[in-house]
C-alpha cells in the first residue's frame, strides 16, 4: 500500500496537499492536522457487474425494532432500535456515557439478546466494577477487552451478537495505517469498517465517541455524516441531571430528549422531570419567567430574572447579563408604552440564569414578563413558559420552531403557555 500525506481540517474534514492556518471551507484557525492516506492505488480494471433493480413495492419488509424498555431511551431512538443501525453516543468524557450504555446493554440482554461490549479505554474488570455498582449480573453480556478494528470485527463476523458496543471509537485503531488511534484517518477509517460489517449482519451498534470542550466530536465531523444516529449525552447546570438528545435520526424525530439523574447506582430515568427542574428554583419567585430559547438546533429552556428598584441617584441603570442590552432597553420602551407601566424611575436589572447567552427575540416576551412581575412585585405561577417576539407596537410576534419549544415545555412539564398563538399583544400577556 502506497502512502501519502495530507492535511485535514477537524472541524469539516476539509483536506488539503499541504497545512493551511485557516481552513478555507469553514474558515476555522489553526484546525488542520497531519494525516495520512492510501495512494490511489492502481486497481486491476475489474469488470463491473450491473445490478438487478428491485420494484418499491416489493422491497423487503422492514422488521420490527427492538425495544429496550427503557423509557427515554426508545424515545429517543424513536420507538426502539433499528436492526442494522449504527448510532454514535457522544459527550464530553465522566458524563455517564460507559454508565448509559451498559445500562442499555443490560436492558437487552435480560431480555435474551447476546451482547457484545468492546472495551478499548477500560479493563475487563473496571467494568465488572461499574456493572456490579450498577447490580448488573446478566450472562448475556460479554466483556471484550480490545481496541484493535480487525479483531474485533472478526469477533463480530464470527459469534453474531444481537447487539455490539465500541467504547470508544477514538481508541480504536486499524494495523493497516500507520498513523496513530485516535487520527482522523484512523476514526473514518475503523468507524466505515465496522459499519459494512453491521449492515451485512443486520446487528445494531453503538459507537461512544468524545467530545472536546467546544462541543465537537474530536477528531472529523465525519462520523456525524457516516453513522444514522448521533445522541448527545449531556449535564444540565443542576449537577446530577443528564439530558440524552438526539442530534441526527434517520429513524426518528430529533426533537425527544431523554432525560435522566445520576445516582449511586447509574442513570435513573426522570419520568417527571419538571419536578426536578423546578427542585432548584425558589418556587413562584417575584420577577423569574421559564423560557424556551433554540440553541444550534436544540430546544433549551432558561430562566430569566429581573430586578427593579427605584432609581435613588440621576439616570436609571440597566442592565443586562445574558441578554443583549439594546433589545432589553426596547423592551422596557414597549413596556412603558404599550403595558402602561411607569418605569421611568427604575432601575432596571435582567439576568439569564445558568451562564447561558440568549440572543433570540423569542426570549423577549419572558423578560418584559419577569421585569413585569418583579416592578408589580407579582409572581408568575411555577408551571408557566412563555416565549414570543416583541413589535414595536406592543405586538406579539410568532418565533421560529414553535412546535419545538413546544414539545420541550411539554417535555419538562410546562403546562401553562404564553404564546403569540393565542396572546397577541404585550399588554394582554401582561394581564396573565
Ligand atoms: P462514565 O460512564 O464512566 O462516563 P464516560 O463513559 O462518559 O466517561 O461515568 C463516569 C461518572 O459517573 C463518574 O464520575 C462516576 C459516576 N457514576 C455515578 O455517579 N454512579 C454510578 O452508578 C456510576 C457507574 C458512575
Ligand atoms: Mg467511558
Amino acid at each position: 500500500m502506497k502512502l501519502k500525506t495530507i492535511y485535514v481540517c477537524t472541524s469539516c474534514a476539509y483536506q488539503s496537499q499541504k497545512w493551511l492556518g485557516k481552513c478555507p471551507n469553514c474558515e476555522q484557525w489553526n484546525s488542520f492536522t497531519e494525516d495520512v492516506m492510501e495512494k490511489e492505488s492502481v486497481r486491476a480494471h475489474k469488470s463491473v457487474k450491473s445490478l438487478e433493480p428491485t420494484p418499491l413495492s416489493q422491497a423487503k419488509q422492514i422488521r420490527a425494532r427492538i425495544v429496550t424498555k427503557m423509557e427515554e431511551i426508545d424515545r429517543v431512538l424513536g420507538s426502539g432500535l433499528v436492526h442494522g443501525s449504527l448510532t454514535l453516543l457522544s459527550g464530553e468524557p465522566g458524563i455517564g456515557k460507559s454508565t448509559l450504555t451498559l445500562q442499555i446493554c443490560n436492558a437487552l440482554a435480560i431480555q435474551g439478546k447476546k451482547v457484545f461490549y468492546f472495551s478499548g479505554e477500560e479493563s475487563e474488570e473496571q467494568i465488572a466494577l461499574r456493572a456490579r455498582r450498577l447490580n448488573i449480573t446478566s450472562e448475556n453480556i460479554h466483556i471484550i477487552s480490545e481496541n484493535n478494528v480487525e479483531t474485533i470485527i472478526a469477533t463480530i463476523q464470527d459469534k453474531k451478537p444481537d447487539f455490539v458496543i465500541i467504547d470508544s471509537i477514538q481508541v480504536v485503531s486499524s494495523e493497516e495505517v500507520p498513523s496513530i488511534a485516535g487520527s482522523v484517518t484512523q476514526v473514518r477509517l475503523c468507524a466505515e469498517q465496522i459499519m459494512q460489517t453491521i449492515k451485512k449482519l443486520n446487528i445494531p451498534t453503538f459507537l461512544i465517541g468524545h467530545v472536546t470542550k467546544d462541543g465537537t466530536l474530536a477528531g472529523p465531523r465525519l462520523l456525524e455524516h457516516l453513522v444514522d444516529t448521533v445522541l448527545y449525552l449531556e449535564g444540565e447546570r443542576y449537577q446530577n441531571l443528564r439530558l440524552l438528545r438526539g442530534m441526527k435520526n434517520r429513524f426518528g424525530s430529533t426533537n425527544e430528549v431523554g432525560v435522566f439523574e445520576m445516582q449511586e447506582k447509574g442513570l435513573i430515568e426522570v419520568t417527571n422531570p419538571s419536578k426536578l427542574f423546578l427542585e432548584g428554583r425558589a418556587e413562584n419567585a417575584i420577577g423569574s419567567v421559564i423560557t424556551c430559547v433554540i440553541e444550534g438546533s436544540r430546544p433549551l429552556l432558561v430562566e430569566v430574572q429581573a430586578l427593579t428598584t427605584t432609581t435613588v441617584f440621576g439616570y436609571p441603570k440597566r442592565s443586562a447579563t445574558g441578554f443583549n442590552l439594546n433589545r432589553l432597553q426596547m423592551i422596557i420602551a414597549v413596556l412603558q408604552e404599550h403595558g402602561k407601566l411607569n418605569l421611568l424611575n427604575q432601575d432596571i436589572f435582567v439576568n439569564v440564569v445558568g451562564g447561558i447567552k440568549i440572543d433570540e427575540p423569542a426570549a423577549d416576551l419572558a423578560i418584559a414578563l419577569a421585569i413585569a412581575s418583579a416592578f408589580k412585585k407579582k409572581f408568575v405561577p411555577a408551571h408557566t413558559l412563555a416565549f414570543g417576539e416583541i413589535g414595536l407596537s406592543g405586538e406579539l410576534r410568532h418565533v421560529t420552531q414553535g412546535d419545538k419549544r413546544f414539545k420541550e415545555a411539554h417535555k419538562l412539564g410546562f403546562t401553562s403557555l404564553i404564546t403569540p398563538k393565542e396572546t397577541k399583544t404585550v399588554k394582554e400577556a401582561l394581564q396573565i
